[in-house]
């Protein structure tokens, strides 16, 4: 198998990487790019010229014309947001038709799932800061073995017996403190179900279709979402989405064994955000977080939250590397730093017992850790128009060295604007 043939794109922080354009850039030389978890809690944007995208569901691979897009069984598929994402593409001159399959056996998220995603938000005491698309609910239904799949859409009267006491379980699950009309929820249950038949039409064996292309010797991308601190098992529990966003749930969120994949790059911010709930070690000071903010447009693709912002974080970037096996490293956003005078990166962390560079299990006590820092001098000169490592200033080329020494796996592409065309490869 060639090197980079079947490749996983996995985020190595809290999401928001840019993984969506560091997809896009390299799906030009790949055939098929498949999602293999989330659901619409995902926003990943690509800009294209003067136009921007905003991909929830459908890979970001979609914007190269005539490459193969799938939605793996991992995903959690909301049914109505996906045509309306599909038919907005079309009209924007996208080619979508007969492009994009969705596994059959990829769970669908239903609008009581959104319904009990929100009510439980609102009610919890600590809350997570979820995006309010259903995501939790709908795995718990998968889990449970509850959950409607896309080829239980033949099954009529099965099904439909099956999307009943999924509400129904919503329901006494919701209360009486919902904010959704009862009759609203189920005349949108009633939509997402009569595109049964034309979601159907799109269905297929992801794992076979990704396996035939691999044996054709065609390229695959396997495009992840969130990111590595949001995985499941291995983010800041309970401060995490409900998949394995690691490159572990890749195999599986779509159908095909860990042998069949031969690199995973690992998409870094050159700083470090976060939106919902939970810790964020090495965060900023509120002035600085508003100008990174400001500086970097942080705000949710997918919400509009504002992101917490903070400095590169090593300890983390480096669980993410073994959590993940990376075998590359894109680099993303560093044109953002460009104006700083001092750039920190977290390099340990202080605890009450010492410090360590390794990422703690224990989310609460990293709630309290202190972050050893080590200072770097800024560049203070504009990246945006570099196109390889050598166009760059010195103390960036030293910044980004020292970023991947610590982090222990070699960058590969370096994202120095949000064009297409603003990337260096390695
Ligand atoms: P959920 O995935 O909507 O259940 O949200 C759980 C946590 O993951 C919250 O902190 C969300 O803000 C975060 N999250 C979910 N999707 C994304 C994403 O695409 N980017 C960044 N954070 C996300």
């Amino acid at each position: 198998m060639a090197n980079g043939q079947c490749t996983v794109i996995v985020g190595c922080q809290w999401g928001d990487e840019g993984k969506g354009k560091i997809v896009d850039v390299l799906a030009e030389d790949v055939d098929v790019i498949a999602r293999y978890q989330g659901g619409a809690n995902a926003g990943h944007t690509v800009h294209i010229g003067e136009e921007q995208f905003i991909l929830h569901q459908i890979p970001s691979g979609i914007l190269h014309s005539g490459k193969r897009c799938l939605l793996g069984n991992g995903v959690v598929l909301d049914v109505l947001q996906f045509f309306e994402e599909y038919e907005a593409l079309a009209k924007r001159g996208i080619d979508v038709e007969g492009r994009v399959g969705v596994s059959e056996r990829a769970h669908l998220l239903l609008p009581y799932h959104k319904a009990h995603d929100r009510a439980s938000e609102d009610k919890a005491a600590e809350k997570i800061g979820t995006t309010g698309r259903g995501i939790g609910p709908a795995y718990e239904a998968k889990a449970g073995r509850v959950g409607v799949r896309v080829a239980d859409l033949r099954g009529g009267e099965r099904m439909e017996k099956r999307v009943r006491e999924g509400l129904e379980r919503a329901r006494q699950r919701i209360g009486g403190g919902s904010a959704e009309p009862k009759d609203e929820l189920e005349a949108d249950v009633r939509k997402s179900l009569e595109l049964g038949g034309r979601l159907l039409g799109m269905a297929t064996d992801t794992g076979l279709e990704v396996t035939r292309a691999l044996r054709a010797g065609k390229r695959v991308l396997l495009e992840g979402a969130q990111g590595t601190a949001l995985d499941l098992d291995h983010g800041t529990y309970p401060f995490v989405t409900s998949s394995n966003t690691t490159a572990g749930g890749a195999g599986t969120g779509v159908g095909i064994g860990p042998t069949a994949i031969d690199s995973v790059v690992g998409v870094v911010k050159a700083y470090t955000t976060r939106v919902g709930n939970g810790p964020l070690p090495s965060g900023f000071e509120p002035e600085m977080d508003q100008h990174i903010r400001d500086l970097g447009g942080e705000y949710g693709a997918t919400t509009g939250r504002p992101r917490r912002c903070g400095w590169f974080d090593a300890v983390l970037a480096r669980y993410a590397a073994r959590v993940n096996g990376l075998t590359g490293v894109a680099v993303t956003k560093l044109d953002v730093l460009d104006t700083i005078p001092e750039i920190l990166i977290t390099v340990a962390y202080s605890t009450a017992h010492g410090d360590t560079e390794e990422f703690p299990a224990d989310t609460w006590s990293l709630e309290s850790v202190k972050p050893r820092y080590e200072t770097h001098p800024g560049w203070q000169a504009d990246t945006t128009r570099a196109k390889s490592l050598k166009d760059l200033p010195k103390n960036a080329r030293a910044y980004l060295d020292r970023v991947e020494e610590l982090t222990g796996a070699p960058i590969t592409m370096v994202s120095v604007g949000t064009d297409r065309s603003q990337i260096i490869r390695v």
